[in-house]
């Protein structure tokens, strides 16, 4: 089923992904993070009658899709996008990660097991709104159980260097099921994009960085990158 969305998934995973995981999509600004939950995603959702729920804090929901269509990527119509963005502004007292929950429990209400699949981009603009909060570590702890008893998949979009700096709280890494870096290589006076699975729980997959190349509306994964 994911092994179906991007070319070339299978030269990573041996086995298929089941639900429910929670899965963190790390690396720097321009890795294609953003892109590539959205273009899975789409993939995902293209021949099947369920629902994908995308939660956009970075951008407005106009300048993700601007985005999107220059890349090429098919828009899908059974994936709602719920901008975080408009929100900040309006609403200084506002406790977002509930906020966040009653939106998932209500599409879960509505759409029953066809609500399989949740972005939220990013797990650092959420966090950079909710900096007052003071269980913020507990209550993520919590989150992310929220998020399996929902059976969904679930992509935490957070950016991370290979240096470590991130806004990371320390323990996401423990918590989550996967974590997948999206990073860029000088080769050769080149720069090159890579994908590599760091973890991914219950599943047979390569951890070595794989090169990957974005066109027409697809983001492909080529060979394993060696050194
Ligand atoms: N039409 C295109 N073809 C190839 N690459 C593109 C195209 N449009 C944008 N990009 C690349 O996508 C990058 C932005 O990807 P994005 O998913 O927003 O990254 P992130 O979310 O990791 O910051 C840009 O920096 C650019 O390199
Ligand atoms: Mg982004």
């Amino acid at each position: 089923m994911f092994l179906d969305t991007l070319e070339g998934l299978n030269k990573i995973f041996k086995t298929d992904i089941k639900p429910p995981k929670v899965v963190l999509v790390t690396g720097p600004p321009g890795s294609l993070k953003s892109s590539f939950v959205y273009m899975l995603f789409s993939k995902y959702l293209k021949n099947r009658d369920e629902i994908g729920l995308y939660c956009t804090l970075e951008e407005s929901v106009s300048s993700h899709l601007t985005n999107m269509e220059s890349l090429g990527v098919e828009l899908i119509y059974n994936m709602q996008i719920i901008d975080f963005s408009s929100l900040r502004k309006e609403e200084e007292e506002m406790d977002y990660l509930d906020f966040l929950k009653k939106s998932l429990i209500r599409f879960k209400e509505k759409y029953g097991d066809l609500f399989t699949l949740f972005a939220l981009d990013s797990l650092g603009a959420l966090y950079s709104i909710m900096e007052e909060e003071k269980n913020l570590r507990r209550r993520m702890y919590h989150f992310f159980q929220f998020l399996r008893e929902l059976n969904l998949y679930a992509f935490l979009i957070m950016e991370r260097d290979l240096e470590g700096n991130s806004q990371f709280l320390g323990n996401e890494g423990y918590l989550s099921d996967g974590i997948i870096y999206l990073g860029m290589k000088n080769r050769k006076g080149q720069i090159i994009r890579f994908l590599q699975v760091e973890k991914m729980r219950a599943v047979e997959h390569s951890m070595a960085p794989h090169a990957i190349t974005v066109k027409k509306g697809e983001i492909s994964i080529l060979g394993e990158i060696l050194d």
